[in-house]
């Protein structure tokens, strides 16, 4: 990966055609941290080509574990002894070294771990980590480096999240699978890769169960081993992918994410005036005339907030004002200045538009926003900030007229499977310009 890489975007008009979507991202760096949980090794398969699962591998290697990657398989063997320290090369690179405290505090006792990175959407805190590690029995640290904690055995609590963070939940689950007792965890995040990961720790033998009210119940066990899992496919991925074809008046197919992964997201794209052709293989939306909108975002079963940039696009192409209120991150409009240099007309607030106040009601973020759609986008030269905001730009480039050129397309790179061979698939005009 070039990291200073770009693309040159010529719009062709509507973008028909096949996509492929793999396992989600965001659940398959998370198997490859319980691995470390098991006596034996672990096997995921449908594993996306993403820079994400390289760097994850690379912290594993370092710690002493085994990695293997081939095809859509990652094998990770956790059986040597462990290292308790993620080197700090690792710095800032993505939200996982916070998630291998509990399992190496299981396998090493002493841990530390530098400061998560991930992309640039709030403040990202990891005071959620760190209560309930401490909650769980460890002595735990942060410094400006990153995060010490130490514990002979961790011990089951009642814990309760201050909001349902993915993260937070995930570092419960991975914590609590080993530690010595029951722990209950209110408020828990459910999102389908929280689910699959608790599924992946049951198949290694954990006790866990979901009650209702967002409450997982975790009985400690003595031990785990080794279990493989086919990871589900990305609902990220697989909505962007359905943007990109309505977005452009044209229409994309897209394998291999479930249905029931894209509830919120076909219902709301219903209500934009969409047309849904929807079978156990693939998913197809075209729409005649895009109507405007009014979402916010939320934890699962709501929209979710990494939909919400390609949406917003959308909305661009849609007669009428439509209003987005982001409530899962303070600052995840970052990229709406190149919407408006393409000539978008999108406003930001700090209020909160379109529905209930929310935790970022009186913070100083400007996290709602008001389009006035139907206006047509013209190319730009931009530089892509993030991962979902990069993805949006493709999306507008593909709209726009005129040719655009992004920089900085690894952050692409890190969180899409092979996204540009997917999008020449789809009839884009596309060439890479090494950096
Ligand atoms: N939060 C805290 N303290 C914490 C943890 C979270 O205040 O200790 C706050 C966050 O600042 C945020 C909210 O809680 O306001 C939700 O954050 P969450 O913990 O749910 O997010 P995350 O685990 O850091 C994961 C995904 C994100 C996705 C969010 C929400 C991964 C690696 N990342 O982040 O994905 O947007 O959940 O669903 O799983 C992406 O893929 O582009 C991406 C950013």
């Amino acid at each position: 990966m070039t990291s200073s890489a770009a693309w040159r975007i010529e719009p062709v008009g509507p973008l028909f055609g096949d996509v492929s979507v793999r396992g989600s991202k965001n659940a398959v760096t998370k198997h490859m941290v319980a691995a470390l949980l098991g006596d034996t090794p672990s096997q995921v398969t449908n594993a996306p080509q993403i820079g994400d699962v390289e760097i994850t591998a690379g912290m594993l290697r370092a710690l002493g574990a085994e990695v293997a990657i081939a095809e859509d398989a990652v094998v990770v063997d956790p059986q040597a002894d462990l290292v308790g320290e993620v080197p700090v090369s690792f710095t800032g690179l993505n939200r996982i070294p916070i998630l291998m405290l509990g399992p190496l505090l299981h396998r090493v006792g002493h841990v530390t771990v530098p400061l998560v990175g991930g992309d640039r959407i709030g403040a990202r805190p990891v005071d959620f980590h760190v209560s309930a590690l401490r909650a769980l029995g460890a002595e735990v640290e942060t410094t400006a480096e990153g995060v010490e904690a130490k514990a002979a055995r961790l011990r089951g609590a009642r814990i309760r999240l201050p909001y349902p963070s993915v993260g937070g939940t995930e570092t419960v689950l991975l914590s609590a699978a080993l530690a010595e007792g029951r722990t209950v965890l209110e408020n828990s995040a459910i999102e389908p890769e929280v689910i699959e990961l608790a599924l992946f720790l049951q198949r290694m033998g954990a006790r866990i169960e979901l009650r209702p009210d967002r409450r997982f119940v975790i009985e400690g066990v003595e031990r785990l081993s080794g279990a493989s899992h086919r990871i589900g496919g990305d609902r990220i991925e697989a909505f962007s992918y359905l943007i990109a074809g309505l977005a452009t008046g044209g229409r994309v197919r897209v394998y291999g994410c479930a249905q029931d992964r894209l509830v919120t997201a076909i219902s709301t794209l219903h209500r934009m005036g969409a047309r849904f052709e929807i079978t156990d293989d693939w998913i197809e939306a075209r729409a005649d005339k895009l109507e405007p909108a009014v979402v916010q975002t939320h934890p699962h079963p709501g929209f979710m907030t990494d939909w919400q940039s390609p949406l917003v696009v959308l909305c661009t192409q849609a007669d009428g004002m439509s209003v987005v209120h982001e409530t899962v991150f303070e600052d995840r409009f970052a990229y709406i200045d190149a919407l408006q240099a393409m000539g978008a007309e999108i406003e930001l607030f700090d209020a909160c538009l379109g529905g209930p106040g929310c935790r970022f009601h009186e913070a100083d973020a400007r996290h709602s926003v008001v389009i006035r759609g139907g206006r047509p986008l013209h190319g730009v030269e931009a530089t892509i900030p993030d991962i979902r905001a990069g993805f949006a730009y493709v999306i507008a480039a593909a709209a726009a007229e005129g040719s655009s050129l992004l920089h900085d397309v690894h952050h692409l790179e890190r969180g899409y499977s092979r996204p540009f061979e997917s999008f020449a698939g789809l009839g884009l005009q596309i060439t890479r310009i090494a950096g």
